[in-house]
Formats: structure tokens, sequence, C-alpha cells
């Protein structure tokens, strides 16, 4: 495990941007595991300029995304399917029909998370897997639990998580109760992990999974397992470490 620190959050961009780019580059149809929330927002931003200077070409890129609400049409402008399209699809070449989210509006849940699961693996598997955290240290919209959970599922979310991403919506009463989330298990098979967190409100989280027991109440731990995870920090999540 490598823990890298950095003055600020636009640093924390740059820096995770620089080693997915250097993936692109090396392998031009690469398969890249992304995440959505403020933490990978500077990161898109970079890649994006670094795309539009014709640094890095996307053409080739397949994309997995880890979640999406349920219940939550994917033309509303908080799904996941619109952040991604307005922070990154949409200024860089990657060919949409190569961009997967998951669909949080299938009839069928079960079968939809073991459609995904299986696209991913039909891809050859994700080369690296972009993550931020949850200030409750979930890890995609896998949730503190008794249990760490192999694939694709769907999730309650806690009211940590509801409250944290109520600042999205109007409402709390509009934040969707339930997520599809890849699984812990599809998130430790990517061959490479980075995992960003940036402010103060990331530490107590950035605090628990590196320097507590690997634990599924912080599903963030089971991080320190994988083979090939490079976390990159500001010096305000780094605070409590
Ligand atoms: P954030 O969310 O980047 O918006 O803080 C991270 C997460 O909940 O995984």
């Amino acid at each position: 495990m490598q823990i890298h620190l950095f003055d600020n959050a636009e640093q924390v961009g740059k820096a995770a941007a620089t080693l997915l780019a250097a993936q692109v580059i090396r392998k031009p149809d690469s398969v890249l595991g992304l995440a959505t929330g403020s933490t990978p927002i500077p990161t898109y931003q970079e890649l994006i300029s670094l795309c539009k200077n014709g640094i890095v070409d996307f053409s080739n890129v397949t994309s997995f995304n880890l979640d999406e609400y349920c219940n939550l049409p994917v033309t509303h402008e908080c799904s996941y399917h619109s952040f991604m399209k307005e922070q990154l699809f949409n200024h860089i070449n990657i060919n949409p029909d190569n961009t997967h989210v998951p669909d949080g509006n299938a009839a069928n849940q079960q079968e939809e998370s073991a459609r995904y699961d299986h696209a991913i693996n039909r891809a050859g598997g994700i080369d690296v897997q972009i993550l931020g955290i949850g200030r409750n240290g979930h890890i995609g919209f896998n949730e503190p639990a008794d249990t760490f959970v192999y694939g694709c599922h769907i999730v309650n979310l806690t009211q940590s998580t509801i409250e944290a991403n109520r600042r999205f919506f109007d409402n709390e009463s509009d934040v969707p109760r339930q997520a599809i989330s890849l699984g812990i298990g599809s998130i430790m098979n990517a061959r490479q992990v980075l995992l960003l967190a940036t402010g103060e409100d990331k530490a107590d989280a950035i605090r628990k999974a590196l320097r507590e027991d690997i634990n599924p109440q912080v599903q963030a731990s089971i991080l320190r397992t994988h083979s090939d995870v490079i976390i990159l920090l500001d010096k305000a999540a780094a605070g409590l470490l």
C-alpha cells in the first residue's frame, strides 16, 4: 500500500489524473472503474484538460461506474448517469457505448446486478478503480455492515449517507433510499485501486480505514489486503493519521 500526501484537493486530482493518464497511454484499451461524488471532480477536470490537449486518447477506453441510485430517472440531474456525462464523458473522446453505469431502475434488480458483474468480467476486468470514501468509511455504496458483500447488489443507504448526499437534492426526502453498487469483491478484483480522500470531514474515515482492524463496519479497511492500492490524500484528510 502506498500513501501519498498533497497540500490540497487540486493536487490530489492532478496526481490521480496523472496515474490514470499513464494507464491509458500504456494501455489504450484500458478498463477504468469510475466514481462519482465531489472527490473525483478535480481528477476529471484534469483528465478533460489532458484529453483536450491531445495527451490522452479515450477512444478505446471502457469505463464502469461503481454505483447508481435506485428509483431515480437516469435523466434526473442528480443521477450518476447525469453526473458522469456532465463531469467527464461529454468533454472527452470516450465512446458513449463503452461507458457503463449500473441501472438503478431495472425491473429485476438481481438480474441487473449479475449482468453488471458479468459485463465487467467480459470486458477483461477493471485495470484501475478510482474510489472516494464516505464519512462512514463506505466505498462505492458498500455501507457499514456485519459482512463484506462480494458482488454487485442493492444497498439500503444509511442515514449518514442520505444526509451527506442531501446537498445535491432539493429536500432530504428526495434523496433515494436505495442504490445499486459494485460489491467489495468486484472492487477488490480491480488490478489497481486509487483511493482519494480530501477534506477534514474524511480524516476520521481515513484513520479508521488505515489504522484500525480490518472490519466491515469500515468497508474501506479491506483495501489494505489489496496488492496494489495507492492512496492519495490531502493534508486535511490525513490529519488524524
Ligand atoms: P464525496 O463522496 O466525494 O462526495 O465526498 C465520496 C463517497 O461517498 O464515496
